[in-house]
């Protein structure tokens, strides 16, 4: 046996110390297969939960109450057997309830999973990763340094859903921003939301200050959520939709209390994101403040790993995006000429800057 080969039974080793039962046979103890095992098993879960979604099947027991398999693959119309494995599956994701053979919602499903959910993710989850195909081609995309089918070739197509997905937990993000800075306080604050998305940014701060107004901006096909969305609200009238290009669509100067760049600069390369970054600052007032949201990774690149998989994610499927510092971020936003920087998490792993362009002299 050379030197490199593990003994014929590295298991045994874990427990099998001198302290317990004599001496071992080797003081090689390999290392555990585990991480290995969980990233095999990412795409399992993640596959579970858009068929347990696609099947209805949070919402439909919602709606039955607890009940045994036999009775919700009759609800569902669907293949018994299969379906126990689903929700066994389920269940070992922390995503279900069982009691004997009774399948019953947790709290979890219950607040994330169903429609109606409080903090509801379930029309974010199937396209939170981006186009699934791109993720079978990422090697070639590490390659070519550009994905296959980025989604800048289709963006309506990728983003309608998207922000659909998003809005109800940018817009409890948004409003909750308001303990941490205020922006109720503001008497009729100018509001500029640039790639508003479903514009949850635009709609908290207009229900919170009965004088705001908003320009709201996002690009053709894309903006029609906004518009949707801000008439769900109440607020369309305050609202004004200028669409196209957020680098290039003209803007005032000098004239916002707040510009928001909500998850829009880890798609847009280091150039990009500091474009957007500086025209913010033009068009605010003196003491207006930028609210950057983003999910930001930490200078050594390795303590977010949520952050770092979300600026993967930006990478297999777009053609500038990239994992964004905290660094970065802050760097680009001091050379703009903004101070007084803050990061707040108005909400679990939803991360902004706030900083404030200073007061004229
Ligand atoms: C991840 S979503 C964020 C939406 C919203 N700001 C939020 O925080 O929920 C990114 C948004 O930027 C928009 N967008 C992307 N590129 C754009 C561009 N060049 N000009 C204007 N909007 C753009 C997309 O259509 C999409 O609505």
């Amino acid at each position: 046996m050379t030197e490199s080969r593990d003994p014929p039974y590295p298991e045994l080793k874990k427990t099998h110390t001198m302290a317990h039962v004599g001496r071992p046979w080797t003081d090689f103890k390999p290392p555990a297969a585990a991480p290995v095992w969980a990233a095999i098993e990412g795409l399992a879960r993640y596959y579970v939960l858009v068929a347990a979604l696609e099947l209805d099947f949070f919402d439909t027991l919602q709606a039955t109450g607890p009940k045994t398999v036999d009775v919700i693959a009759k609800h569902l119309d669907v293949s018994e057997p299969h379906l126990q494995a689903l929700l066994d599956s389920l269940v070992a994701l922390e995503l279900l309830e069982q009691f004997q053979d009774v399948y019953d919602l947790n709290d979890a499903a219950r607040r994330y999973l169903t429609s109606d959910g409080a903090a509801t993710m379930a029309d974010l989850i199937p396209v939170a990763p981006g186009p699934h195909e791109n993720w079978t081609r990422l090697a070639d995309t590490i390659r070519n340094g550009t994905p296959a089918t980025p989604i800048e070739d289709d963006p309506a197509a990728f983003y309608v859903p998207l922000v659909e997905g998003t809005f109800t937990t940018i817009w409890r993000a948004a409003s909750r921003a308001d303990f941490k800075i205020r922006y109720s306080a503001l008497d009729a604050p100018k509001v500029l939301d640039l790639g508003a998305g479903g514009a949850p940014w635009s709609i908290a701060v207009l229900q919170a200050c009965p004088e705001a107004t908003s320009i709201v901006n996002d690009l053709a096909g894309v903006i029609d959520v906004a518009k949707r969305r801000t008439a769900e609200f109440d607020v369309v009238d305050r609202c004004e939709f200028r669409e196209g290009n957020f680098h290039t669509i003209d803007l005032e100067d000098d004239h916002f209390d707040i510009v928001v760049l909500g998850h829009i600069c880890r798609t847009e390369g280091p150039e990009g994101a500091r474009n957007l970054i500086e025209r913010s600052y033009a068009s605010l007032k003196p003491e207006g403040r930028l609210i950057l949201a983003d999910y930001f990774v930490d200078f050594e690149r390795k303590f977010n790993p949520h952050a770092v998989l979300m600026g993967m994610t930006m990478m297999t499927s777009t053609v500038n995006g990239f994992p964004i510092s905290s660094e970065q971020v802050t760097d680009w936003m001091r050379a703009a000429g903004f101070e007084a920087l803050r990061l707040i998490e108005p909400i679990g792993f939803q991360f902004c800057y706030v900083a404030t362009k200073p007061a004229a002299s």
